[in-house]
């Protein structure tokens, strides 16, 4: 098969990798990938991937049988759809399977006809609105921009005025178009769990659950961001949950598209909740999540690609999927003035040291190859993953890694998965 894997993140590095272990991988350009995926197969540095016919010609030119994509973007922008027309298979949802994630009032709107638990919203368009029904609500506030805002978007805050000026910076195009509509959002209590499923247009299947950590900081503290560590398995979830999840979340959801016409293939991921009043969703993504999928692959005991020709076509196993009895422990390590303004261009070293370790992953995100070697080129540089029998001993080998590379500003969390029973 040749795969044309869309993205240049450390997910799609972890994809990739994945990808690259099944016997019928021919072929893999990436793109625009990055220098990690530059070692399993061709890149294309600059692409533009949320071009949906350049996307589709460049398929068709480089006789392309199944296009994998990573990120959102490309996603919300149609390239699916594009794909779909030029004759060209590709894993993921149309775009308007997309809106759930590109848009939280959409998003909103489905779960409401599908019964599925989540916090009590309101949208705005208009700040004054905003402001007074903030001023009339109890903290916690959570304010969302209604768009795609690469994790960023969301404000979480007990102060008002912050809540407040979140909502002017929204409105007043801080996140572009994605920020035109705000989410003033009901604040939920509890532990979060990434749910993820695969979906082949009628069935879902799960994947193991894994936990994101958010925050920049530790102690959940700090901005929000793209997600700063994650690890898998995750003990102290309720034992029911995935089931749980499919049954009341996931089936639900790709009931109610397809009332409206939309077939959703491809990955489906709910940010859930566990409050004390049950689960309930925070967000779809309609994608694999960043840093999930990096804990997840490397725990997944199935041919990837034989998977998703399988779930594109249709025809998921009629089964659990089969997951590893071992552990995955990941760290982002960031740039200096990640996530607001990251500082890119500074050398990176200790990464190839690594390579030889069976037990770490160095997944790449924002790296660049130059003569000089390899530099920073974005706000999450690498995800340096571990891995063991339990998640104490994948934790011990990530921080190992984590302390091993270096570069001028690096910033990671000391605490994912600390209190992980
Ligand atoms: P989202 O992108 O919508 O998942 O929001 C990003 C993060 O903000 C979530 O992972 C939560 O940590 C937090 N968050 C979002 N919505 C809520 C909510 N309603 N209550 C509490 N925390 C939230
Ligand atoms: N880890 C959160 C996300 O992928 O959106």
């Amino acid at each position: 098969m040749r795969i044309l894997l869309l993205g240049g993140g450390a997910r799609e590095h972890a994809i990739g990798w994945k990808l690259a272990h099944s016997p019928n991988l021919e072929v893999l350009i990436s793109a625009p990938g990055n220098p990690g995926l530059a070692r399993l197969g061709a890149i294309v540095p600059g692409f533009d991937v949320t071009d949906a016919e350049a996307v589709a010609d460049f398929a068709v030119a480089n006789a392309i049988d199944l296009v994998v994509v990573g990120p959102e973007a490309p996603l919300a922008a149609g390239v699916v759809d594009a794909l779909a027309a030029a004759g060209i298979d590709a894993f993921g949802p149309t775009k308007a399977g997309a809106q759930l994630e590109a848009s939280k009032a959409f998003a909103k709107d489905v779960m409401r006809r599908a019964n599925v638990p989540t916090a009590k919203a309101w949208t705005f368009t208009d700040v004054n609105d905003a402001i007074a029904h903030l001023e009339a609500s109890e903290p916690p506030y959570v304010i969302k921009a209604d768009g795609l805002a690469a994790g960023k978007g969301v404000l979480v805050t007990e102060d008002l005025i912050a809540a407040q000026s979140w909502a002017r910076l929204c409105i007043d195009g801080h996140f572009g178009d994605a920020g035109a509509t705000v989410v003033v959002e009901e604040h939920l209590d509890g532990e979060e769990l990434s749910v993820l499923a695969l979906c082949d247009g009628t069935r879902a299947v799960a994947l193991e659950p894994a936990r994101d950590y958010k925050r920049l900081l530790d102690g959940d503290t700090g901005p929000n961001t793209g997600g700063m560590g994650c690890y898998s398995p995750v003990a102290d979830m309720p034992e029911d949950i995935v089931e749980h999840v499919l049954d009341h979340v996931i089936d639900p959801v790709l009931e109610v598209m397809a009332e409206d016409g939309i077939k959703y293939k491809g990955f489906l991921y709910a940010g859930m909740m566990l409050t004390r009043t049950g689960p309930k969703v925070l967000e779809f993504n309609c994608r694999l999540g960043d840093p999930e999928t990096q804990v997840i692959l490397p725990r997944l005991d199935e041919d990837f690609l034989e998977l998703l020709i399988a779930a594109n076509e249709g025809n998921l196993p009629d089964r659990q999927l089969r997951f590893s009895d071992t552990a995955a422990v990941g760290v982002v390590l960031a740039a200096a003035g990640y996530p607001e303004s990251p500082e890119r261009g500074v050398p990176i070293t200790g990464s190839r040291e690594l390579h030889a370790e069976p037990d770490v992953h160095i997944f790449h995100a924002g790296t660049k190859l130059t003569v000089d070697g390899l530099v920073s080129n974005g706000g999450r540089v690498l995800n340096v993953v571990g891995r063991g029998p339990d998640v104490a001993t994948a934790r011990a080998a990530a921080y190992r890694a984590a302390e091993t590379v270096d570069f001028p500003g690096k910033q990671y969390r000391s605490d994912i998965a600390k209190r992980a029973p």
